[in-house]
């Protein structure tokens, strides 16, 4: 039996990167999925990629982080496929790389309103149904969001947000049986992470790679296989958790050493002079 067998998902941002990889991935394992996207976003390539494939998919257009818009969405599953099973808030932004002094206010309001205010929205609308199913609720963290990530601290800040809410959410939801999780991807192989495509220069570029322990980018589909973990029943105990699928860059110290500038470098005299060491006795043997 298929691992999604019978299930109704909705994906936000299905239409493009690790969304279009959990759409294609659910739609595979024989979900049923409403691929939700903004309207200049490839939401029909997507479901016609899923139809030819023998997947049942529909798409939903328009911006979730207005409550009207995410309930619309939640009505359209319901009306397609008669109910919700799985909720997938992957829908987000990551506009600008600057320096707090130079980040643009309106960058900030962007990332709130698509980051943390589409999460918020769909979520409320979304409850009802998946009260009804026992569902659950899976949604995009970030390394950035435990870590924290420079020249984009707002962008850290939205997603250790959606941490938060989403255990929160667990604590909160379990007397109806829903469970709530987060993915937390490290750097993943889509448009964000090139400096051809998104806002990151080639610097950042090849630091974000240094830093994991892998020292490569993940690609949307192994993210992908995490958030269908946990949506699946395979996870029937797991709520409340954040999957870290970051190729070890939460754990891993990176080079940022090697950005230091030269005069921070040499370590301070101080007036403390240690007179015992501890030496040569750590030995088994
Ligand atoms: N790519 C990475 O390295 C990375 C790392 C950590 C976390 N993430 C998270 O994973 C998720 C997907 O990222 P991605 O790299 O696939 O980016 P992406 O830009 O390909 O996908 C995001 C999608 O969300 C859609 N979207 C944005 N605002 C929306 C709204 N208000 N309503 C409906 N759709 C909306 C976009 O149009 C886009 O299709 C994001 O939440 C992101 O924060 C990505």
């Amino acid at each position: 039996m298929k691992r999604l067998e019978g299930k109704v998902a909705i994906v936000t941002g299905g239409a493009t990167g690790i969304g279009e990889a959990i759409c294609k991935k659910f739609a595979a394992e024989g979900a049923k999925i409403v691929v939700a996207g903004l309207p200049d976003d490839p939401v029909d390539e997507v479901v016609n990629e899923i139809s030819k494939l023998g997947g049942a998919a529909v798409a939903f257009k328009g911006n979730v982080g207005e409550f009207k818009t995410a309930k619309d969405c939640v009505a359209q599953a319901v009306k397609e496929y008669g109910k919700l099973d799985i909720l997938i808030n992957n829908a987000g932004v990551f506009v600008e790389t600057n320096e707090l002094t130079d980040y643009s206010e309106e960058s900030y309001f962007y990332m709130i309103e698509n980051n943390i205010t589409t999460t918020f929205m769909m979520s409320k609308a979304a409850l009802p149904e998946l009260q009804k199913t026992k569902g659950n609720i899976v949604a995009a963290g970030s390394e950035a969001g435990v870590l924290g990530i420079p020249q984009n601290v707002a962008y850290g800040g939205t997603k250790a947000f959606i941490i938060a809410f989403i255990k929160g959410l667990a604590a909160e939801q379990a007397a109806y049986g829903v469970r709530c999780n987060i993915v937390g991807p490290g750097p993943i192989d889509t448009a964000w992470t090139h400096k051809e495509t998104g806002p990151m220069n080639g610097k950042m570029e090849k630091l974000n790679m240094q830093a994991t322990l892998m020292g490569r980018r993940g690609t949307p589909e192994e993210v992908a296989n995490v958030y269908l973990f946990l949506a699946s029943d395979e996870a029937s105990y797991v709520t409340g958790a954040l999957y870290m699928v970051d190729g070890g860059i939460t754990i891993a110290k990176g080079p940022a050493g090697d950005q230091a500038d030269k005069s921070f470098k040499s370590e301070p005299e101080g007036d403390i002079k240690l007179q015992h060491e501890f030496e040569g006795h750590t030995s088994i043997h």
